[in-house]
């Protein structure tokens, strides 16, 4: 998996460093080409003499010296990916603000290839409030994050913050080369958020849902390669993944539009929360009160997952959201038939934290043959990472 792969390692002062050489030959002998990155504080911790033996390359660390100018730009070309580890939370803070104070991190900030860090610090580090902020701006920058392990600190203390083993950091690697390849060539749409139904200039009918669900589902779909296309109502979240493009729409007419002209899809994922009435008429002017009762009549919109599933082509697949209060698996099942989908995620509301807002979800799948899949309450990102290993099945 990892033959002829350009790996970039970046390596910051942290005791972590130490383990550094082991994960280099693991991956030469892997048949990886590997480039290091020092930055001047890591060289206390492993020696640059070692490094580039095991490499086979030199090793950089100044941005400049007496003759030359290290080339960061070319070298974030090179690479088709920049692992960072151990990441100190020094360089952590670096990155997070763009200081390009050297090499490493004026490498970072000029990468085109995807980034993964590996953190390094004790707990108490670990656990202060301005790594997670700091951890945050990476991950909104796109930066993947290897979770620390638990067990003993250089410190002498045990708790959080060791950074993965060398070995752990290979599957990890071998793993974000593999499922980078899963849905490579692969077309999907998604849509997400809620629809804004405008009454008046000033006001609409809207609903809770976050958005977070479907970029979830965005970001998991292109993270396995394909191209994303994400029509998205009015929210707050934003996709993580590169190969995600937005269009933003409101209002639930804009939102079919928007959807329908991307029918050439291979994978479609319905998830937003579209309304399904609007007002017959918008009123031009801000509606002003008046002493009696206001009535606005509403008329049905177009249905997009129905739309697309009676368009639908042999090899297209089709996956649909269903939030159900009761007799939830046969409605489920009634939507799968009805809306032509492949397969319905049933979300539960009947479970204290899982739905709207929220960051988990409970759900159940449905498929046009066998058995329903029942999982229990879990992280949306989980949840996303789950129907896109079950697109996968029905897409072989
Ligand atoms: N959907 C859609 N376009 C609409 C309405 C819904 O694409 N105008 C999609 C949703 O994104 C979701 C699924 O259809 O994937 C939900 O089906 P729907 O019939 O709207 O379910 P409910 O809102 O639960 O409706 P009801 O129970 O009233 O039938």
């Amino acid at each position: 998996m990892l033959k002829g792969k350009k790996i970039l390692i970046g390596v910051t002062g942290s005791i972590a460093a130490y383990k550094i050489p082991i994960l280099v030959r693991l991956l030469i002998r892997q048949g990886a080409e590997v480039k290091i990155l020092m930055t001047p504080a890591s060289a206390d911790f492993v020696s640059r003499l070692t490094l580039s033996t095991l490499s086979k390359n030199p090793v950089l660390t100044e941005l400049f010296d007496d003759e030359s100018w290290a080339n960061h730009v070319m070298l974030g070309r090179w690479a088709d990916v920049m692992l960072v580890a151990p990441l100190s939370c020094n360089t952590l803070s670096k990155m997070a603000t763009g200081r390009s104070d050297n090499l490493l991190v004026a490498t970072y900030l000029s990468a085109t290839c995807p980034v993964i860090v590996a953190p390094a610090m004790d707990e108490d580090m670990w656990l202060h409030h301005s790594t997670a902020e700091n951890l945050e701006l990476l991950q909104k920058n796109h930066v993947t994050v290897i979770p620390v392990e638990h067990g003993e600190l250089a410190s002498g203390l045990v708790g959080d913050g060791r950074m993965a083993e060398p070995e752990s950091l290979v599957a990890f690697l071998e793993d974000f080369f593999r499922v980078k390849e899963q849905l490579k060539g692969k077309k999907a749409l998604v849509t997400a958020g809620p629809t804004y139904e405008q009454i008046d200039p000033v006001r609409f009918i809207g609903n809770h849902s976050s958005g977070k669900m479907g970029y979830a589902i965005a970001d998991e779909l292109a993270r396995r390669g394909a191209e994303v296309v994400l029509i998205s109502g009015p929210v707050l979240v934003k996709a993580k993944e590169q190969r995600v493009r937005v269009e933003k729409v409101e209002g639930a007419a804009a939102m079919h539009a928007a959807a329908t002209a991307h029918s050439d899809y291979d994978i479609a994922v319905l998830t937003a929360a579209v309304a399904d009435y609007t007002p017959e008429e918008v009123s031009g002017q801000k509606i002003k009160k008046t002493d009696g009762e206001l009535i606005i009549r509403l008329k049905k919109t177009k249905d997009i997952l129905a739309d697309l599933g009676r368009q639908k082509k042999a090899g297209q697949v089709l996956v649909g959201f269903a939030l159900e209060t009761e007799n939830e698996h046969v409605n489920a099942r009634k939507k799968l038939e009805e809306k032509n989908a492949d397969m319905i995620v049933l979300n539960s509301l009947q479970d204290e934290g899982a739905g709207f807002g929220g960051d988990n979800n409970k759900v159940t799948f449905f498929f046009r043959e066998g058995q329903p899949k029942e999982f229990g309450l879990r992280s949306k990102k989980q949840v996303a990472r789950d129907i896109v290993d079950s697109i996968l099945e029905l897409t072989v």
